[in-house]
């Protein structure tokens, strides 16, 4: 069953998700099923994504839900956490971090403002660990000035995220750019429709090398 076909034969609490999203969510948690992890969604609402990820991810997986809510403690269940804070107020993101460990797999579905969600990600993105993803979505707010987005406006989340683009890029840019801990730890970003992903990786040796060409083989 995909997770897809799973959304379709929701009979549990409400998910709210573009269906666009589902081909992106399978490409990048893919290789975190069924293992020992701790994932993180910002933004519970109803509590039926929670229920999708821990079927998705299996019994193993620490589910986590922040929301600003209270009303959606009521969501908690057995594997499915959830803490209430702001996902701006990084003394609240570090203890949920100090209580599970640092998050795996994180899913940014929460206010979607641009502070907010930049916020997040400074704060938390350092601390995921090799191998992790941190997928933001409903990035389409970028090009909203209501979230504080706007095509022209630098500090959107697209746009951000498009100078890290550069950044990770640094070894190349004979210097103008100094090579950051993002850098060292980034493997790639991807950017779909509304949604960017940002995955780590094992970046251990950046060095171009030739092999082969010998005339006699
Ligand atoms: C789009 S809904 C989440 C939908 C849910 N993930 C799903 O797929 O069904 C957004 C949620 O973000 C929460 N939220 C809004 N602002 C927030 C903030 N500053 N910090 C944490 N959560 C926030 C809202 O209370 C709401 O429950």
């Amino acid at each position: 069953m995909s997770l897809w076909q799973d959304n379709l034969n929701n009979k549990g609490k409400i998910i709210h998700k573009w269906a666009h999203y589902f081909p992106v969510y399978e490409k990048h948690f893919e290789r975190w099923r069924n293992r020992s992890m701790v994932f993180w969604e910002v933004g519970v609402y109803e509590g039926g994504s929670l229920q999708m990820w821990q079927k998705y991810f299996g019994p193993s997986a620490i589910i986590i839900g922040l929301d600003i809510n209270p009303a959606c403690t009521k969501h908690a269940a057995e594997g499915i956490n959830i803490r209430i804070g702001d996902q701006s107020d990084t003394a609240f993101l570090q203890r949920v971090i100090d209580e599970f460990g640092p998050p795996d797999v994180v899913l940014d579905d929460g206010s979607h403002h641009m502070k907010q969600t930049w916020a997040t990600f400074s704060h938390v993105y350092p601390q995921v660990p090799k191998n992790g993803v941190y997928m933001v979505e409903d990035m389409h707010t970028s090009y909203w000035e209501n979230w504080g987005g706007g095509l022209d406006v630098q500090d959107s989340f697209i746009n951000k995220s498009k100078k890290l683009i550069d950044e990770l890029n640094a070894d190349h840019t004979k210097g103008a750019l100094l090579p950051t801990e993002f850098t060292r730890t980034t493997d790639s970003i991807s950017f779909y429709d509304s949604i960017v992903v940002f995955e780590k990786g094992n970046i251990w040796w950046k060095r171009g090398f030739r092999t082969g060409g010998n005339k006699e083989t």
